[in-house]
């Protein structure tokens, strides 16, 4: 076969080969709207089946096609010249969102976009809910990572429902679905929910050395409190040289804190509080995401500073995808790290911290937060468990867990109430 042929043969076969890929669910880099979600993706988070009920309901409130509230600088189609984009407060700057910033947002991840349904959407979810009865109920009992993810997704809605004041119509049979997908606390407990692990987890993040990091009580904002999150969450710190002894010291010494030592690393985990068969609140080891911030550097805010927040502080965030929970067999005894998607912090999303909606980048919605530079308490470079005002101290063993457990039966005692 002449060359030339073999060559076009081999091209081919490799066209076809990529074409047999499922195609990517989110935009690539080269697109301005890097990480969004393709539109023409299909999302089956709960079942392979696309019709699935699971599926249908997932679909209904994680993807949605909105004009955000507002559209941050930070997005690379809203500034030119990125040289002199990076300064004091680029975080910060934003205009108001206007019919051509129309798209479609959310997908397997965190982000829930939606923020209550107009009317035939309504009906629809509530029939959807009731099918989630009987059959389709034991089949996703018999795979409890998703019957607890699953359950979140509903909890969740129904948190940004009594959020938003819309739908109350929808409030109790979402809370009535979640109860139905609940499972004995024994399962809860079990490793048959387990994902990842700290020690899985810390394995993989260079310089984070598991016997020297002390776990950090704190006061928590309201982000991380699960009357409002539905989540556990745990941080873990590290400083570079210095013995677990030596960081409570430090931790602990008030206004006597030397500023961070350089290359400090903090690890975020996060995990579902779910609520088990008789109605309680469960902090199981179903971890879906974890976040790291690293001390990188003290020199001044720049274009050039090689760092997410461009003043100094790294961050890395990974999360797990339903669809990987799904495709993991129960009996398996963790889903581990590797399996979870690693964020890139450029990527886009849409945020919704303070209320309302935000097309940004996630390097500045974290700058936002936790930039080292421009705050009253430089000292602690953006590290914001370290405040003093959230009085860090070392952590019980599985006290935030408990915590968590408490936060949540305030959320459904209110659920409840209504
Ligand atoms: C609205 C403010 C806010 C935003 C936005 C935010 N965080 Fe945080 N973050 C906090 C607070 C407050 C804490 C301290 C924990 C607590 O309150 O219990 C924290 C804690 C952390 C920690 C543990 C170390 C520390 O600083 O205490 C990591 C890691 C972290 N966040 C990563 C991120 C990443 C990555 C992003 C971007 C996706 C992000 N955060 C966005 C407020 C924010």
């Amino acid at each position: 076969m002449p060359a030339l042929l073999i060559h076009a043969s081999l091209l081919l076969t490799l066209a076809a080969a990529i074409c047999a890929q499922a195609p990517d669910q989110r935009l690539p880099i080269e697109h301005d709207d890097f990480g969004l979600p393709q539109r023409s993706a299909s999302w089956l988070p709960y079942a392979a089946a696309e019709g699935h009920v699971c599926n249908r309901i997932f679909r209904q409130l994680y993807l949605a096609e909105c004009i955000p509230t507002a559209v941050a600088a930070a997005l690379p189609r809203e500034h030119t010249d990125a040289k002199q984009f990076f300064a004091a407060g680029w975080y910060f700057k934003k205009r108001k969102g206007e019919e051509r910033d129309r798209r479609w947002f959310g997908g397997d991840g965190r982000q829930l976009p939606a923020e209550g349904l107009p009317q035939p959407a309504a009906t629809q979810l509530k029939n959807w809910l009731q099918q989630i009865d009987g059959d389709v109920t034991n089949e996703l009992l018999s795979r409890p990572r998703a019957a607890v993810w699953f359950q979140h997704d509903l909890l969740r809605f129904a948190r940004r429902l009594l959020d938003v004041k819309q739908n109350p119509e929808l409030v109790q049979p979402l809370l009535a679905c979640a109860h139905r997908v609940a499972l004995p606390r024994q399962v809860l407990l079990s490793s048959s929910v387990r994902t990842t692990t700290l020690e899985d987890v810390a394995t993989k993040i260079p310089g984070f050395d598991q016997r020297r990091c002390i776990e950090v009580a704190r006061n928590s904002s309201r982000l991380f409190d699960a009357e409002y999150v539905q989540l556990w969450s745990t941080i873990h710190l590290v400083i570079p040289e210095l013995q677990r002894e030596a960081v409570i010291a430090w931790l602990t010494a008030g206004d006597q804190r030397t500023p961070l030592a350089m290359h400090t690393v903090a690890l975020l985990m996060q995990g579902i509080v779910a609520i088990d068969d008789q109605g309680k609140p469960c902090a199981t080891d179903l971890v879906i995401e974890a976040r790291t911030q690293r001390l990188s550097n003290r020199d001044p805010l720049a274009f050039d500073n090689p760092t997410t927040t461009r003043d100094g502080v790294d961050f890395a965030m990974w999360s797990l995808a339903r669809e990987t929970v799904r495709d993991t067999d129960s009996s398996v005894h963790n889903v581990p790290f590797t399996s979870f998607r690693s964020i890139d912090m450029e990527s886009q999303a849409l945020f919704r911290d303070y209320g309302s909606r935000k097309h940004t980048t996630y390097a500045a919605q974290c700058a936002l937060c936790h930039r080292r530079s421009n705050t009253p308490d430089e000292a602690i470079a953006g590290f914001s468990a370290l405040r003093t005002s959230s009085q860090p101290a070392p952590a019980k063993p599985g006290a935030r867990r408990r915590l968590a457990e408490r936060e949540m039966l305030r959320f459904l005692d209110k659920l409840r109430a209504k």
